[in-house]
């Protein structure tokens, strides 16, 4: 027997969750599902735990996508203030990490829960480990006319029939909140990609975001030796910069700074690293020539970078001895390989271990005010499947309640 709702939601992480809650507030009768056994395990995970939940700075400017402009609407329709009072009136402690990120002083479970209790005090209809098996539309089909009691039919609309492996429901309005490709092991799937082309929208070229770059043998040997070093850098890429920590790793290089770079940089190109944010490392090392003449480079060097750093790069450009004998010349070439540190990524780990995918549903074909398809009635896209990709540091999730938000008062 075919179910009748309101509204179907495909999707139960952060952007499916809101959008079912603020749909059964406004009492539609909304159905939300999900394959996987858990929920939200992406909100689980997140932030180490703690869940990243937002960023008091957010602002169209910390997100990509080829329309810049079309976030703006959603984010200003639902705020990180909005979100944070959410958080704050039940009573979850949270803490400003640093950069305005946000985080559960406790667990991410927290908000998992706070969202679970929220659907179950709206009426949702909570499906787990139920597989999609088509999405259909029937343009002619209403509610009224067949006789199923949902509770409003929108004018000239039709519905959507969806058959799962829990039985088959229909909806005039249909959400898709699949999320991105990232980490297929906790439940991602290409899913929202294939219902937007099913429905005729395009979908922009797809990458994993925010993810660790990859180097060539050389390079990978230097970072393995120096695994666990970490410093306050200034990343550059394709006029993108960003002043956070970078990580040497056994698999290359980490750290917030490099995976906010990863979003920018694109096969082929060079970034540039600066290994000592805030430091002039040739007036410095130029001072100490005068101040320490006697000191062994890499001892001077030692205090402005980690003291492995600094033996790894006086290896690297062959500089050694006292500062004395150092030309300014050789300094300038020391100075260059810790300020502007050029480096060409072979890759990126992909998707297994990126946070976001960058790319999506192709904003051309929505309306940025509501998220539904501007084609195709009562089908809404929200959350990472859409072509939204944020910066690292709360912004993903807030552009998932944002967008969740927006729909949940429209569908
Ligand atoms: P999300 O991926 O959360 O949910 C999609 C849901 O759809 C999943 O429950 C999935 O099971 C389901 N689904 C997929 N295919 C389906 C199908 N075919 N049928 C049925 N269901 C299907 N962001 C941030 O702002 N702060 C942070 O701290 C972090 N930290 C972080 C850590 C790690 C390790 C990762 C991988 C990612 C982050 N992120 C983050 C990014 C953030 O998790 C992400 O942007 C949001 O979860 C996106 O929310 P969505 O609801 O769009 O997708």
């Amino acid at each position: 027997m075919t179910q009748s709702y309101d509204v179907i939601i495909i999707g139960a992480g952060a952007a499916g969750l809101m959008c079912a809650i603020e749909a059964g507030k406004r009492g539609r009768r909304v159905w939300l599902i999900d394959h996987s056994a858990k929920t939200a395990e992406k909100i689980r995970i997140s932030g180490g735990g703690r869940c990243n939940f937002t960023n008091m700075h957010t602002r169209p400017e910390t997100f990509l996508s080829d329309n810049e402009h079309f976030c703006k609407s959603a984010l200003k329709q639902y705020t990180q203030n909005d979100f944070i009072k959410m958080v704050q009136s039940h009573g979850i402690p949270y803490h400003e990490k640093t950069l305005g990120q946000l985080f559960c002083d406790e667990s991410a479970q927290q908000i998992i829960d706070m969202l679970l209790y929220e659907c179950a005090q709206n009426g949702v209809d909570y499906y787990k480990e139920t597989s999609v098996e088509s999405v259909a539309y029937d343009p002619s089909s209403s509610a009224a006319a067949d006789g199923y009691g949902a509770t409003t039919t929108r004018q000239g609309g039709g519905r959507y029939l969806v058959k799962t492996s829990n039985g088959e429901a229909d909806a005039e309005s249909l959400v898709i909140a699949t999320g991105g490709l990232s980490i297929p092991k906790i439940g991602a799937s290409k899913f929202g990609y294939d219902i937007a082309r099913q429905f005729g929208l395009k979908v922009t070229e797809l990458r994993p975001a925010l993810v660790p770059l990859t180097f060539q043998a050389a390079l990978l040997e230097r970072c393995k030796e120096l695994s666990g070093v970490s410093v306050d850098a200034i990343v550059s890429c394709n006029g993108a910069s960003f002043a956070e920590g970078l990580l040497f790793t056994h698999r290359g290089l980490s750290g917030p700074s490099i995976l906010q770079i990863s979003s920018y940089w694109r096969e082929g190109d060079e970034i540039e690293i600066n290994l000592a944010a805030g430091v002039d490392v040739l007036l410095a090392l130029k001072d100490k020539k005068k101040s320490a003449a006697k000191s062994e480079v890499q001892t001077v060097l030692a205090e402005i970078v980690p003291k492995r750093l600094a033996v790894s790069i006086c290896a690297d450009v062959g500089i050694e001895g006292r500062m004395a004998d150092l030309s300014d010349k050789r300094l300038e070439i020391l100075a260059r390989a810790i300020n502007a540190w050029r480096v060409k990524p072979s890759g990126t780990e992909g998707y297994r271990t990126a946070e976001v995918t960058l790319g999506g549903v192709d904003t051309d074909g929505l309306s940025s005010k509501t998220m539904e398809a501007k084609a195709q009635k009562g089908l809404y896209f929200i959350g990472e499947v859409v072509d939204v990709t944020g910066w690292l540091g709360g912004f993903n999730f807030q552009w998932a309640w944002s967008s969740g938000f927006v729909a949940g008062q429209n569908v």
